[in-house]
């Protein structure tokens, strides 16, 4: 539909830029051979029937989405370990291209159902024919193992429409447990991780130069 492409394009845009801004910062720490708090970035714009569901379901009116939906573009920010996220988000408050709206924390204050994030909502200025736009924008940041259990959870919720069977429900939880335990396991060995991966991309550089 003609209108949902001119409401989209913008967030679109927002999406596409800043998977590029975003994916340059974690460049940036490989050009300089550091260690990158960042290990990926994804995006996406929230597909039409989603943001009419979560409309629905949170009584938005249509004309009131772009103040009230937060998420209509959405970027995640993936790191090894939990200490990297606080990394990821100093690096975010300092950025001049956007300003915070809101952070909310679920992993200090995780959520009910288990989920672990930290969430920055941003309002990013547009640049259009029309003039600049500014969007919200929320930016997920989170370790791997908290995007397992997410991406997980959230194939389930789809399945059953948020209306868990009890032991669906226990068994989740549980995974959340493991999910929690696997990130305190690998930051105590952190060390060692790092040492093994710097290793690995000496050896890696060093065959570029042997080999070409
Ligand atoms: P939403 O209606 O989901 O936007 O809730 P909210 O307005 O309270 O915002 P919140 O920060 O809680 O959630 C925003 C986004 O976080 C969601 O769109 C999901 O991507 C993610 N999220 C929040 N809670 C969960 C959860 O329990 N499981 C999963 N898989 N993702 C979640
Ligand atoms: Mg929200």
């Amino acid at each position: 539909m003609k209108h949902w492409d001119l409401f989209l394009a913008p967030y679109k845009q927002a999406v596409e830029e800043l998977k590029v801004k975003l994916k340059g910062m974690r460049s940036q720490f490989d050009l300089q051979g550091n260690y990158s708090p960042i290990e990926f970035v994804t995006g996406r714009v929230k597909p039409i029937a989603s943001i009419l569901d979560k409309a629905n379901q949170k009584g938005i009116p249509l004309d009131r989405l772009e103040l009230e939906m937060q998420d209509i573009a959405g970027l995640r920010m993936m790191c090894q370990f939990v200490d990297d996220i606080s990394r990821v988000v100093e690096l975010i408050r300092k950025r001049n291209d956007f300003e915070i709206v809101e952070e909310r924390n679920y992993i200090t204050h995780k959520k009910a159902s288990g989920y672990r994030s930290y969430h920055v909502v941003i309002r990013y200025p547009v640049q259009t024919i029309q003039g600049e736009k500014k969007i919200l924008v929320e930016i997920q940041i989170r370790t791997l193992a908290m995007n397992f259990w997410a991406t997980i959870e959230h194939s389930l919720n789809y399945k059953y429409k948020g209306q868990f069977p009890e032991d669906i429900r226990m068994r989740l939880q549980r995974a959340a447990e493991a999910a929690f335990r696997l990130d305190e396991e690998m930051s105590l060995i952190r060390g060692e991780i790092q040492e093994a991966q710097a290793f690995f991309s000496m050896k890696k550089e060093t065959n570029k130069k042997t080999d070409g």
